[in-house]
């Protein structure tokens, strides 16, 4: 089936209603997904990614019931995953040595699962373009690490159309492609989700590759990705929205999760939500038990709390396993400005709520005080629970503006204006102007994370591989600096800062 999506592109994808696992068992698509495949037909025939290889037969069946597949001139491979590029060893079976283009860490990938070197790669780099016709291009955006290294997007100019890939997307299957035809609620719950659960680590580098994308000056008709909805009113909702997420974002909400031998740190958890009500009765708590629950509807509700609460019987000294599995995903996340604390019920000896606070730290939440109580709490315990609920609720208390709904992000463009993320200042004993004219000062003995793949610059060592010598502070390193790791620029670096002091 092929569905028109804008003058000479089609979508030529697949639905898949029932798939319910994403990398590994992980990733729970209740929703189902998509393989969204584009075929443009200018004076030039390009086919931009494929489907999932499941279905790689029924979608070259398909193709060929809309084209004689020899008239592909060109096929464009925005990310190499298996679910984008899994039905070109059957396709290039039909066609072979049509170009791909692609990146070179693409090549890197494909590669490796198809094992086939000689098929004819194309590598492409950001700016580069390839002419469609008609007075039309596509042109390439790398975007490494959104979310794999070899990912990048398509920009095809006169449509005004972004082929995005993952990024924008969902897993969300409907047989309506466009945004505006399906539940914006469904649909924005189902973007909250993804971003929660894949893009955090990498918001830093969401905001810097969303500004160069919008640097570029050109018109977005619209987003095309590569799961779920084409963005056609209104596209830019999206790319507002995502920046919006990116920058630290929280809402008046509490997450409560606990895994609990004998219901007694359930019970704990209980009382602890009904003090922080009993304060605050505007502040949304939502509690869980991470073994009965959706592992990444605990972790959506975490993503978008101002705090988190994590509880855990203690079991053979050590916190429940589930809750410890929790903890190390929330560690990778990276979930920024956010408060946490543990609680939890023992018999012999606490030692779950130790590591829960440990692991809090390590996670870079802004840890407040833990409370444990012995066996099952009794009524005195109960009304400790309580009054440290109402505790963390004046503690935790928004000054700020209220929650944004997140099914209806704001038009505004001043979102779009305030994307760079706020430095804080330290001693000052470099001064430099940064690009967009703010000052951001640095000690010669700051040391800078890279926030997408955690190599640390530290400055009394340099990067003599491209010639930043030891002792050079990171406002003298330049801007053309690249992170040796993962080869991304000096827009997804943070200062590493101590950790603060417990309540
Ligand atoms: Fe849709 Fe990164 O695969």
């Amino acid at each position: 089936m092929t569905i028109h999506v804008k003058n000479n592109i089609s979508w030529v994808g697949q639905r898949d209603w029932e798939v319910r696992d994403f990398h590994g068992t992980e990733f729970k698509t209740e929703k189902g997904t998509s393989y969204n495949s584009y075929l443009i037909q200018e004076e030039k025939t390009v086919l931009i990614d494929t489907v999932d290889h499941k279905f790689c037969y029924e979608f070259i069946q398909q193709l060929e019931l809309e084209i004689d597949l020899n008239k592909i001139d060109y096929i464009v491979i925005n990310h190499a995953e298996e679910d984008h590029a899994g039905a070109l060893a059957a396709l290039l079976n039909k066609i072979p040595n049509t170009p791909i283009y692609c990146t070179e860490n693409a090549i890197d990938s494909i590669v490796g699962h198809h094992h086939q070197p000689d098929w004819n790669f194309n590598v492409v780099k950001t700016g580069d373009s390839l002419d469609l016709g008609n007075g039309k291009q596509l042109v390439f955006i790398e975007t490494p690490m959104l979310h794999w290294p070899d990912s990048m997007m398509t920009y095809m100019t006169g449509d005004a159309v972004l082929f995005s890939n993952d990024a924008f997307g969902q897993h969300y299957c409907d047989e309506r492609l466009f945004n505006d035809e399906v539940d914006t609620k469904e649909l924005m719950d189902q973007c909250l989700r993804y971003y929660a659960n894949i893009l955090t680590p990498f918001s830093a580098l969401v905001t810097a590759k969303i500004k160069e994308v919008l640097s570029l000056n050109v018109p977005v008709d619209m987003i095309a990705t590569a799961h779920g909805v084409v963005w056609r009113d209104n596209p830019i909702q999206i790319i507002e929205q995502y920046l919006t997420w990116a920058d630290k974002y929280q809402e008046d909400r509490i997450t409560i999760f606990y895994d609990s031998m004998s219901n007694n740190t359930r019970m704990m958890a209980d009382a602890i939500a009904q003090g922080i009500h009993e304060v605050d009765s505007q502040v949304a708590v939502k509690v869980f038990n991470v073994a009965r629950h959706d592992k990444n509807e605990i972790l959506s509700n975490a993503f978008i709390s101002k705090g988190v609460l994590v509880g855990s019987s203690t079991m053979n000294n050590v916190m429940m396993p589930k809750v410890a599995g929790m903890l190390e995903e929330i560690t990778g996340l990276r979930f920024k400005n956010k408060k946490a604390a543990a609680f939890g019920s023992y018999g012999w000896n606490g030692g779950a709520i130790d590591r829960i606070e440990s692991r809090l730290e390590d996670a870079g939440f802004e840890r407040f005080e833990s409370l444990k109580t012995k066996w099952r709490p009794d009524g005195k315990a109960i009304l400790e629970c309580r009054e440290y609920g109402r505790m963390i609720a004046r503690e935790w208390a928004l000054t700020s503006a209220p929650a944004t709904d997140v099914s209806a992000p704001a038009a505004n463009q001043a979102v779009l204006e305030q994307a760079v993320p706020e430095q804080e200042p330290q001693a000052v004993e470099v001064v430099k102007p940064m690009q967009d004219g703010a000052v951001v000062q640095f000690s010669p003995d700051t040391s800078m994370l890279c926030t997408v793949c955690q190599w640390v610059y530290d400055p009394a060592q340099g990067e003599p591989n491209q010639d930043v010598a030891p002792g050079t502070a990171w406002s003298e390193v330049p801007d053309y600096f690249l992170c040796p790791e993962c080869g991304l620029g000096k827009d997804v670096f943070e200062e590493i800062k101590t950790k603060k002091a417990v309540a």
